[in-house]
């Protein structure tokens, strides 16, 4: 059975391997939970946001790719920005990408030997993903990956009760 597991929480706080951030393609902070993270790491981390190369003017991590920094003041050692899709009205690849953002964060995890990995929910909030539909492209993602990897855990880190009980129920049926 793939470990994974439901907290409702400040994602900040939690002693693990990395962190994933729901960024934006310039990752140099924002509001959300890339505010909360920034605030935690310091400046430190905004610091190596601004190494991380630009693939384009103003891209750093094009929209479904991650990066990963240091945690610096944060109690994880890493966070892995991520970029999910602004929800349109999901014919625009939105669910493809939201899928990438969990499979690249979970392989970059994996590449930096990281056995302990928590996500935010990603793109529910400023960016309007449908929370139902995200975290069920969140679950069936992680399963799959964990399958493979059996030494890995992955911690989803709800900010809200009514999220965290979206999560208890599809991982209830998994
Ligand atoms: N810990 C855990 N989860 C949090 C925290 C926190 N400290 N703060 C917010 N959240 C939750 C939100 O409640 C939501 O469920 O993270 C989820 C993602 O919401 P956003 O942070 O708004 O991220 P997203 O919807 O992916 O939008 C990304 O918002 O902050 C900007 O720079 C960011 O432009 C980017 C956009």
């Amino acid at each position: 059975m793939a470990k994974m597991n439901v907290v409702k929480g400040d994602i900040t706080t939690l002693k693990v391997d990395a962190i994933v951030n729901a960024a934006n393609q310039v990752m140099l902070g924002g509001g959300g939970v890339d505010g909360a993270i920034h605030r935690a790491a310091g400046r430190e981390l905004f610091e190596a946001c601004l190494e991380v190369p630009e693939v384009r003017p103003g891209v750093r991590c094009p929209t479904g790719e991650a990066r990963i920094t240091g945690g610096f003041k944060l109690p994880a050692k890493y966070v892995i920005h991520t970029v999910g899709p602004v929800y349109c009205d999901g014919t625009r690849g939105e669910a493809e990408k939201l899928a990438n953002c969990y499979k690249n964060s979970l392989s970059l995890a994996c590449e930096n030997d990281c056995r302990t990995i928590a996500f935010p929910c990603i793109s529910t909030g400023v960016y309007g993903y449908p929370i139902d539909e995200a975290s069920e492209i969140a679950v069936r993602e992680t399963k799959a990956f964990l399958a493979a990897h059996p030494e890995m855990e992955v911690i989803f880190c709800c900010f809200s009760e009514r999220d965290k009980t979206i999560y208890e129920k599809l991982l209830n049926t998994n």
